[in-house]
């Protein structure tokens, strides 16, 4: 037998290229390759060392391999890694019941990913207006907002406002109607008798970190309660401090009919997620209706409950507050002086580059040549996302990074 022979260490260009032919191209990813992580920083295959200012879209709220959430993942690997939903497993009572305490809420749908969290709250909402509510069977209809990023699977883009993320992929899921964000006359016109649900995300990260006007979501809240249809928020970016609260809904005390959340969940670990209601709206599942191989699983249920405790602490919420001020301040001072506008909340922004400077793709690879990684969403807007655990120092050093490559 002839062994296959131990790869060669290659560096950063070669293992670019080397992707080209054997990796779909459905990303643009900036030209750095990361080979280690820790808290803020990562380090590419050469050794050079840059700030995390993208933290995974959020996936990594906590830092790089944050030691509780290692851990957690490490004991886990060691006793029991998955049963799949055929068995119980002495890790999920555990996570379900944290998450529901952490969220107010009743009731846990374990999944794995983002979009696969969103599907389910379809087809929970869909299930819940006809049984429950009394919708003609079929004719169910969720009320969706303009420039929504709820993720990439074929129902998803069927109600997404974004061209390139819909062009070539029809046909598409009818029962969806969209309506202008930040919009509750809009919203109000579109609800019917058949509405199931209006799915928001309570400040849209892809679009750019667009934060609706204060009392929206509280007239949001007011306007389905009035109607008899659900609120499902999709915090799976928004959620779990990254705004200075554990969700941006608690800056108006809302609470919604469903609540999706994941990325962070797991910790930057395992991919996690989970839909998280009422008793009155998850329990319309029954045995076969729904699930999925992994979701529940314990490595994730060990990982998700180690969130969990991390966010019971409030320490990474207040850091996101405190720091966020910093974020702020250091954004208004850019402003005028390349930077045309921003959006925060928390540590959390969307800052608008003058177009005259170049691209949002170009000023982060600008900024990646400083040891600064963040990503550009639309045009020239980029998007700030740290982790929670970025020290002031750290902050104001990307900042002075960002300053001197818009001036
Ligand atoms: C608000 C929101 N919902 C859903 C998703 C999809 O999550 P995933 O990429 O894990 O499927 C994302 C991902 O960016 C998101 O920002």
């Amino acid at each position: 037998m002839t062994l296959a022979p131990v790869q060669a260490a290659r560096s950063s260009a070669e293992l670019i290229s080397a992707e080209t032919p054997v990796l779909a191209h459905n990303y643009h990813p900036l030209p750095v390759v990361v080979a280690r992580a820790e808290g803020t920083w990562v380090e590419d295959v050469e050794g050079r060392r840059y700030l995390d200012l993208l933290a995974g879209y959020s996936a990594l709220n906590f830092g790089h391999r944050h030691p509780d959430l290692i851990d957690a993942a490490h004991r886990q690997l060691d006793q029991l890694t998955l049963t799949s939903r055929a068995f119980h497993n002495d890790r999920l009572a555990g996570f379900a019941e944290g998450l529901a305490r952490l969220t107010g809420l009743d009731m846990v749908l374990p999944m794995n990913t983002g979009a696969e969290a969103v599907e389910s709250a379809v087809k929970v909402a869909r299930k819940w207006a006809y049984e429950v509510k009394g919708v003609p069977a079929d004719r169910a209809t969720i009320v969706v907002a303009d420039g929504n990023f709820h993720g990439r699977t074929t129902t998803i883009v069927s109600f997404s406002t974004d061209e390139s993320a819909r062009a070539g992929f029809g046909p598409f899921t009818p029962g969806f109607r969209v309506v202008p964000y930040n919009d509750l006359a809009a919203l109000e016109a579109a609800i019917d008798e058949t509405t199931a649900a209006v799915l928001l995300e309570p400040i849209q990260g892809e679009a750019g970190v667009v934060i609706p006007d204060d009392g929206y979501l509280t007239g949001v809240r007011d306007l389905t309660r009035r109607a008899g249809c659900l609120f499902i928020a999709d915090e799976i970016q928004s959620g779990l401090g990254r705004t200075g609260r554990t969700l941006a809904v608690d800056h108006e005390g809302v609470r919604p009919d469903m609540l999706l959340l994941g990325k962070a969940l797991g910790g930057g670990i395992v991919p996690v997620s989970a839909v998280v209601a009422g008793r009155d709206v998850l329990g319309v599942l029954r045995p076969g209706e729904h699930g999925s191989t992994f979701g529940g699983n314990p490595l994730s249920a060990a990982v998700g409950s180690a969130v969990v405790d991390l966010l019971a602490t409030g320490e990474f919420q207040r850091r996101a507050t405190d720091l966020g001020e910093v974020l702020r301040s250091g954004l208004e001072a850019l402003t005028g002086k390349g930077v045309t506008g921003f959006r925060a909340r928390g540590l959390w922004a969307g800052v608008d580059i003058d177009p005259a400077l170049g691209t949002g793709r170009h000023v982060s690879e600008l900024l990646m040549a400083e040891g600064v990684l963040v990503k550009d969403t639309h045009g020239s807007t980029i998007r700030i996302a740290p982790p929670l655990t970025i020290t002031r120092e750290e902050l104001e050093s990307a900042l002075d990074a960002l300053g001197r490559v818009l001036g």
